[in-house]
């Protein structure tokens, strides 16, 4: 006798569980707050000036970092791009990390439109040398391209959500002051770093000319960064932005989940770090994973698998099969960031699927 009859996809939901996606914190959707504040927005012309929830919002983030001015971007991309097209001229030479987002992951943007020569240096845990940065700064010279621009990202993404410790950070700044440069900080993550670190935002933001950072990641809105600075260096950077495309109409419908979320959503990223500590713990003892716990400081956590015969994509598809999203980093590495759609339960969950995978 046949059995019951099932749908196809009952029988595929049987077998793989919802997945528990650990892929980034981009992945976040906006809190029910959120949506009720993008329904009732007062908005108007941002190109005009004339959005309130914009300014409002501006204003917030302007003063959260302790500067003058803040610009509202739709992408983290877009306020480095716009930060790197202000600070220098096309011929000029940013000294960076090689393994920084600007340099990694913005699709060459800062040679093929902002028309930058970079100078790529490589960090350890995120941290570049205070020496090695200074000796990358050439002095001027006619036949030399003009050093204009230190660019410092903080929590450094590919390191594993490394944090650059407040007096690493400092000292960084002071040697791009001694040697003329300006410095821009790409802080996507910047709440974590300051989280992690037990101060303040405005603690970072002090040695530097501009920070970006973003909404739409550990803090939850579905799209939207700030760029702040001086008031001169926002004022032209709204004019970069026009230049790209990247002027906005009733952009309220994005600052209203911004406001929610740094009126909201800032201190509940310590709640991620403890999750992200709490799933190293438990893959750390998991037959052929290694993690270096201390290197656990935010809401990522990279697992080593060079022990286990299978490369990152392989392995990736055989956590997938039990339902676990993450990134791949390879060769060795595959990454996990927590967020708040997990809670401790989610997470034992995704440690026993990947035990078993
Ligand atoms: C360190 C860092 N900077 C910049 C960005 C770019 O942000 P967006 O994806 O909004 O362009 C990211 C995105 O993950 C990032 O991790």
């Amino acid at each position: 006798m046949p059995g019951p009859v099932r749908s196809a996809a009952s029988c595929s939901l049987q077998r793989v569980p919802a997945p528990i996606n650990l892929r980034s914190d981009t992945q976040t959707l906006p809190t029910p707050a959120m949506l009720q504040a993008i329904a009732t927005a007062d908005l108007g012309d941002d190109t005009y000036d004339e959005d309130p929830t914009v300014q409002r919002l501006e204003a917030m983030a302007a003063a959260r970092m302790g500067m003058a001015a803040a610009l509202l971007v739709p992408s983290g991309h877009m306020g480095n791009l716009i930060a790197l097209m202000v600070h220098a001229k096309p011929g000029d030479e940013v000294v960076l990390d090689r393994d920084s987002h600007i340099a990694y992951y913005e699709a060459g943007s800062m040679a093929s439109l902002a028309g930058l020569m970079p100078i790529p240096l490589l960090s350890v845990a995120g941290r570049l040398d205070p020496d090695e940065v200074a000796g990358a700064v050439r002095e001027r010279d006619l036949h030399y391209a003009t050093p204009r621009l230190l660019c410092l990202e903080n929590t450094h993404n590919r390191s594993g959500g490394r944090v650059v410790p407040l007096t690493h950070h400092a000292a960084l700044c002071e040697v791009a002051r001694a040697k003329g440069l300006a410095v821009h900080l790409d802080g996507a993550r910047i709440f974590n770093a300051a989280i992690a670190q037990g101060c303040e935002v405005a603690d970072y933001t002090r040695g530097v000319d501009s920070v970006m950072f973003c909404l739409s990641k550990g803090l939850s809105c579905p799209l939207g960064s700030l760029l702040v600075g001086s008031a001169t260096f926002i004022a032209e950077a709204d004019r970069v932005r026009r230049r790209l495309g990247g002027g906005m109409r009733q952009a309220g419908i994005i600052a209203a989940a911004g406001i929610v979320a740094l009126d909201s959503m800032v201190d509940r990223l310590a709640e991620d770090h403890a999750r992200a500590r709490r799933l190293a713990h438990g893959l750390a003892s998991v037959d052929g994973l290694a993690i270096d716990l201390e290197a656990v400081e935010t809401n990522m956590v990279m697992v080593d698998h060079s022990a286990l015969p299978w490369t990152t994509h392989e392995l990736l598809a055989r956590w997938a099969a039990v339902g676990v999203l993450g990134s791949a980093r390879a060769p060795r590495h595959i990454r996990l960031v927590t967020h708040r759609h997990h809670d401790d339960d989610v997470i034992d969950d995704a440690v026993s699927r990947i035990a078993g995978a």
